[in-house]
């Protein structure tokens, strides 16, 4: 099986590749991957040399090249490929745009000329809004806060287009938070664990009561695997873990693993349009058979354990070209 992978240099792009070339010895990989801020060819060193990987540089905006890629023969598109961070959706909304709505048209499109015989949607459970009480189900409404929830939703909306007007096998997947090796540190957990360890403060949001919900990152990918040989098609999938849990308690966890004292947390600014809490009903996913296998602390154990381990990869990112991000000024709540 040849399975097209965008926006595979990112985190979870990247964690996807290295667990398809390590668990199914038939399957190959191309990585398309534009090389954005958050895309590092670096994450991706342990497969470079596998035949079975090859990567191709290109924006999946870019409808000639997506479709000189296709032509290899794909049997499989997954489209890890987006922008996602909720704050720089605030303050530059086109590029979510660009990428998450009109590349997942590309895409799309794509897959209709070639007639792709599957499509699977990687997306967020943020499309949904916020839930006070509850989870939301495969069934729940869009109801996007952010510029990010709503490029994300706007695709997932064209997935869903183009399974009622042309047929096209997608199978659409939301999903909780994701954790773990080699995500970018401008979200919360490498932010904390890297901070932490540069004897930094934390900055938590607004009262740090927001809930989110966590899923490992290997959890996920086995989630996606489940989906490739037994999902729907035309279908949509929630995948979420049950492992809540409010901000603050979460930065608890990481004061401890880190050996810091509470004095380390900085309450800033809220951000604006701030979700109060996500949860998800995945019973429709494990009625396939799956289940996570990571409980949330063995998970966060792992994950602090690869930032303390590999500094050199994030320290590079925080000091390089990004430096200004990462040392911007939180305003006091
Ligand atoms: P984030 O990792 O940005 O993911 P998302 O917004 O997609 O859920 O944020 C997770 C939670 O952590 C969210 O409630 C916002 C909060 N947060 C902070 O309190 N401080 C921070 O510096 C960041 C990046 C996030």
């Amino acid at each position: 099986m040849k399975i097209l992978i965008t926006g595979g240099c990112g985190f979870m792009g990247s964690n996807f590749i290295r667990y398809v070339l390590e668990q199914y010895p038939d399957y190959s990989v191309i990585n398309l991957d534009a090389l954005t801020y958050a895309g590092n060819p670096e994450n991706l060193k342990s497969v470079e040399n596998d035949p079975r990987y090859t990567f191709v540089k290109g924006n999946i905006t870019d409808e000639k090249f997506v479709q000189s890629v296709m032509e290899q023969g794909i049997d499989v598109i997954i489209n890890y490929a987006a922008e996602t961070h909720v704050d720089r959706s605030i303050s530059d909304p086109k590029a979510f745009i660009l990428t998450d709505v009109l590349g997942t048209y590309t895409l799309l499109e794509a897959a209709r000329t070639f007639q792709t015989p599957r499509y699977i949607q990687i997306s967020t459970d943020e499309v949904y809004g916020s839930i006070e009480e509850g989870v939301f189900t495969e069934e729940s409404p869009f109801l996007p806060n952010s510029p990010y929830a709503a490029s994300k939703a706007s695709g997932d909306m064209l997935c869903r287009a183009y399974v009622q007007t042309y047929g096209l096998p997608i199978i659409v997947t939301h999903s909780c938070n994701f954790y773990g090796p080699y995500q970018y540190p401008e979200k919360v957990i490498p932010l904390f664990i890297t901070n932490l360890i540069e004897g930094k403060k934390v900055p938590l949001y607004g009262d740090g009561k927001n809930v989110r919900e966590w899923i490992y990152t290997e959890d996920h990918c086995n989630a996606i695997c489940m989906l490739l040989e037994k999902g729907v098609l035309g279908e949509v999938y929630t995948i979420g873990t049950g492992y809540e849990i409010p901000n603050v308690d979460l930065t608890m966890k990481l004061l401890e693993y880190a050996g810091c004292d509470t004095d380390m947390i900085e309450y800033v600014k809220d951000r604006p349009g701030h979700d109060r809490r996500y949860a998800l009903d995945s019973s429709k996913l494990r009625a396939l058979g799956w289940a996570p296998k990571y409980s949330f602390e063995e998970g966060l154990e792992r994950t602090v354990q690869w930032y303390k381990d590999n500094s050199e990869w994030w320290k590079k990112i925080k000091s390089g070209e990004y430096k200004e991000y990462y040392q911007r000024q939180y305003e006091k709540r």
